[in-house]
């Protein structure tokens, strides 16, 4: 299903627990890193590799935020929407992003580049309000800041 790269990631990922089932959660983000989501047939793979049941693996990849059954999308926006950023303007970038990207959180947009989320505390919370694009934080958000990065984006 994999290229053989993928195959002997998966199979040394297997290898680093003494119970099968313990690499599920490192499993789903190699299929995910791979596709790009999380497809019907990847459950399946990852049942039978782990010798689980599918419902088992759906039950996990559905359970987490941070696994898409759909696709993610190129960029993938996560905007935090806890107290502090709350406090210091997220609800105003939140529009703003909403604007520019033409979505709503949890939507992809139609060219696919896109994903908007709200997510709890980034972790953040002194340098409010914050976002992650993909894996990289940005903080003290604007919406000039906001525009300035996306127009950053290739
Ligand atoms: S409240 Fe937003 S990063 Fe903590």
């Amino acid at each position: 299903m994999f290229s053989p790269e993928i195959e002997a990631k998966i199979e040394a990922t297997i290898a680093k627990y003494p119970k099968k089932r313990s690499a599920l959660l490192p499993l789903l983000h190699i299929v995910q890193n791979e596709q790009n989501k999380i497809t019907e047939e990847a459950i399946k793979y990852i049942a039978d590799r782990l010798d689980l049941m599918p419902v088992e693996v759906y039950e996990v990849a559905t359970f987490y935020s941070m696994y898409f059954l759909d696709t993610i999308g190129k960029y993938h926006i996560q905007l935090c929407r806890t107290i502090s950023c709350m406090l210091c303007g997220s609800e105003e970038i939140k529009d703003h992003l909403q604007k520019r990207l033409g979505i709503k959180p949890g939507q992809v947009s139609p060219d696919g580049r896109f994903r908007l989320s709200e997510v709890e505390c980034l972790g953040s919370c002194c340098t409010a309000p914050a976002m992650q694009l993909n894996f990289d934080y940005h903080e003290n958000l604007t919406p000039e800041k906001i525009d300035k990065i996306l127009e950053a984006l290739p």
